[in-house]
């Protein structure tokens, strides 16, 4: 794979993770009986354990669970493998899922720093994106973010009172250029002030990107990784759109341009499989790995057995490859809803916003001309017209300022609803346009 021959220039630095790992986390012990899960579960089958604090799996009124797929497959939990499905399970995941998904991560990006690498399965990738910022953050601690910004990550961070130093983005997405004046700004600030601190991390979501559906091309991924090396920042790679890439190149992830070991990528299975099961997985530096494994067991144990015995033996029956065309079967039915939003725009929008084709994913990045401010258009005169779309101050590194942006999801509406939507968001872009006219005339 072309990963493995991509930064063969680099000199290969050795990484002190504790520098990325804040007070709180690197003061977490593994919970000795979660441990004792984790060992018994590989144990020789004569070992008898009296020391878990497991329920009898006999008692569970469950007998079978039949799951059937939509092209025609099935398969059957019952006995030891319904038992073990229903159980506590070690904290970093279901031992054959997690084995399935290190396969599959290999499969995908060839990691060429493997050896130092591990996984965790998490409730959704949003767990781990959580885990890992809680894991890095400190309070008032200056932190990277490509912007506009998935919400999900700004959430995460509030509470910390970071500073955010918001990385714009162009039709290619984090511009590498903006990356490198924001860090050298940063750095004078503290040469000048003992006090500051560089920032660690970078947020960033590679492909198809929420809210702006653009996807950054390797080549910019190399710079951005180039940088992050110089400035010794851990990228924290959020790529729950990863399968779901329109183009005819798939992207190369940044973990598969990993050399140094500075990256945590996110996956997710929400848009390509179910986002109810709540399975993703972080991969990443096995310190880091463990430290958010030993997050996850003080906070829920670990994710539903339930749902990764389910995961597993839709793998197992599907293979990786049957698995890989499902994703890109997915991705095509985006496609399809893509095309049709964008005619839809074409033919309402036309000459009352701009946009850019998204290269994948579920959204549509749309910015209004001459109104600086959507929110209240869409948010009280949007929904008396029953419709609804994000006002672009929910992606913002700042919401709290004006922003002429919108964005649509072409998911879940019909056909017929969306071409409807774009008609009466065009009435209302008139209606707000007009407005403001009105209001300029009699400030004249
Ligand atoms: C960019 C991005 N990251 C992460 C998530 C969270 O996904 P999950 O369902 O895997 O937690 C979402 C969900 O919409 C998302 O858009």
């Amino acid at each position: 794979m072309e990963a493995m021959s991509i930064m063969p220039t680099l000199p290969k630095m050795t990484i002190d993770y504790s520098y990325f790992i804040n007070g709180h986390s690197s003061r977490r012990r593994p919970g000795i009986t979660r441990e004792l899960t984790k060992k018994l579960y590989n144990a020789p089958k004569e070992t008898i354990s009296l020391a878990e604090g497991m329920p009898n799996d006999g008692s569970f009124p469950f007998e079978a669970i039949n799951v059937v797929l939509k092209d025609g497959s099935s398969y059957t939990l019952q006995g030891g493998e319904l038992a073990a499905s229903l159980q506590y399970i070690p904290s970093q995941g279901y031992p054959p899922l997690l084995r399935t998904l290190k396969e599959f991560t290999y499969y995908v990006h060839e990691p060429p720093n493997w050896q130092n690498t591990d996984i965790i399965i998490t409730n959704g990738s949003q767990c781990g994106i959580s885990k890992s910022i809680e894991m890095c953050i400190e309070e008032g601690c200056p932190i990277l973010v490509q912007n506009p910004l998935y919400t999900g990550t700004e959430i995460v961070m509030k509470p910390f009172r970071p500073i955010l130093l918001p990385i714009e983005q162009d039709e290619f997405g984090v511009i590498p250029e903006h990356l490198v004046m924001t860090l050298e700004d940063w750095k004078i600030r503290c040469e000048n002030d003992p006090t500051i601190k560089m920032p660690k991390i970078f947020y960033i979501n590679p492909t198809a990107a929420n809210p702006t559906g653009v996807t950054i091309p390797l080549d910019r991924k190399k710079e951005i990784y180039k940088i992050c090396c110089e400035y010794n920042i851990l990228i924290l790679e959020d790529d729950a759109y990863f399968f779901m890439d329109f183009q005819d190149t798939k992207p190369v992830s940044f973990l598969s341009l990993d050399v140094e070991g500075r990256v945590l990528r996110f996956d997710s299975l929400s848009k390509v499989l179910a986002s109810g099961l709540r399975v993703g997985w972080v991969t990443g530096p096995k310190q880091l790995i463990h430290n958010i494994e030993l997050h996850i067991q003080s906070a829920y144990l670990h994710s539903s057995s339930l749902s990764q015995s389910i995961t597993y033996n839709t793998f197992k029956l599907w293979g990786f490859d049957k698995m890989l065309q499902h994703f890109a079967s997915v991705s095509n039915y985006y496609k399809i809803r893509r095309d049709l939003t964008i005619s839809s725009m074409e033919r309402h929008l036309k000459g009352l916003c701009d946009w850019s084709i998204p290269s994948g994913g579920m959204f549509v990045w749309i910015k209004v001309r001459n109104i600086p401010d959507v929110y209240e258009m869409l948010m009280t005169r949007g929904l008396k017209k029953h419709v609804c779309f994000a006002p672009g101050q929910a992606f913002m590194a700042d919401p709290t300022v004006a922003c002429s942006y919108i964005r649509a999801a072409y998911s879940r509406a019909t056909p017929k609803q969306i071409d409807k939507a774009m008609r009466l968001l065009a009435e209302l872009i008139r209606e707000e346009q007009a407005l403001l006219r009105r209001k300029l005339d009699n400030f004249i």
